[in-house]
């Protein structure tokens, strides 16, 4: 992982101070298969140095951006750089204290606490990863305000006051104002530096493709990363809702080419039909077709 981050041109300095980092918190070998072995790499070398810097200052990290921008990624991620366990914790409008913190349990006939996620992460040092944080009630986050803030801890009435680990940290995720999202209370904002997440770059956006798919040719790698900026483009301008500038969909589209799917009916698949509105789907694939011949086999995609 530290390699990949000096290939991404990371600067020496701070790659050093994760080493430093690392060395200086081990992980207890018994939770060794909570530190990720990352599925996806994350490509973007400021964003990188502005998460790795913050978590570094003791800071905790609130990643915002459109869907697949990387958010998860970039999160776990940088759980495997500074090798720490993780936990996931999606957060949805039940979410309570009890399922953030811990339940009351009987065993051998008397009361205990079940500890939840948050508890064994703030003991273990672990990165806590508060998935889609604005999703869950405010009210219900309040109990994480000690947790979060210079007071590091996690006080629940009738137990013990649990003090936070030095490496612990904890990474919010969350989309802006979709379906289903609240507003985020101002301060619990105020808890965390904020990362507003961009989209990936084309070099970026090539360096994926191939490292999923080696056998994917050059040419058709460039082009499908200038398709997705083609799209990009058509956002940002207004000519396109975000429903098709979908990364997952163009990743799934070339899976399914992969697997023999004629090349337009994949992109279809992926992109096109994420667009429920005709004459926006026809807009779609008109991009594709400025771009990709009508017929796109497998041989002519891979080598
Ligand atoms: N900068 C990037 N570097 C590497 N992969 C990226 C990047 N941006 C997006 N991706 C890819 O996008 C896909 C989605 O990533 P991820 O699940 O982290 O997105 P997300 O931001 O959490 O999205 P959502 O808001 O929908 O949950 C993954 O396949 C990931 O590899
Ligand atoms: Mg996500």
């Amino acid at each position: 992982m530290l390699d990949f981050l000096r290939q991404e041109g990371v600067s020496e300095t701070i790659v050093r101070e994760i080493e430093d980092f690392r060395a200086k918190w081990p992980t207890a070998g018994s939770l060794s298969h909570r530190i990720p072995s990352p599925r996806y790499l994350y490509y973007g070398k400021d964003i990188w140095e502005e998460a790795v810097t913050a978590l570094l200052c003791g800071e905790n990290l609130l990643l915002v951006g459109p869907k697949a921008t990387g958010k998860n990624v970039l999160a776990e991620n940088l759980a495997a750089a500074f090798g720490r366990p993780s936990w996931d914790v999606s957060l949805y409008i039940n979410t309570d204290a009890a399922t953030l913190l811990g339940t009351d349990t009987f065993a051998d006939g008397a009361v205990s606490l079940r500890k939840g996620p948050i508890c064994q992460c703030a003991e273990a040092g672990g990165f806590g990863i508060l998935d889609e944080i604005n999703m869950a009630k405010n009210e219900s986050l309040a109990v994480l305000h000690a947790t979060l803030d210079f007071r590091r801890i996690i006080d629940m009435p009738g137990y013990d006051r649990i003090q936070l680990h030095d490496a612990t940290r904890f990474i919010a995720t969350m989309n802006y104002g979709y379906a289903g999202t609240r507003e985020l209370n101002e301060a619990l904002a105020s808890r965390f530096v904020v990362i507003d997440m961009p989209a990936i770059t084309s070099e970026g956006l090539v360096k994926l493709l191939t490292r999923e798919f080696p056998d994917l040719r050059p040419a058709y790698a460039e082009q499908f990363a200038g398709l997705f900026q083609d799209i990009q483009k058509k956002c940002d301008g207004g000519e396109l809702s975000t429903k098709p500038l979908d990364l997952r969909g163009l990743v799934a589209a070339v899976r399914l080419m992969r697997a023999g799917l004629e090349g337009n009916r994949a992109l279809e698949l992926g992109i096109v039909n994420k667009s429920f509105d005709d004459f926006e789907k026809q807009l779609v694939s008109d991009v594709i077709r400025a771009r990709l011949p009508e017929v796109l086999t497998g041989a002519d995609v891979f080598v």
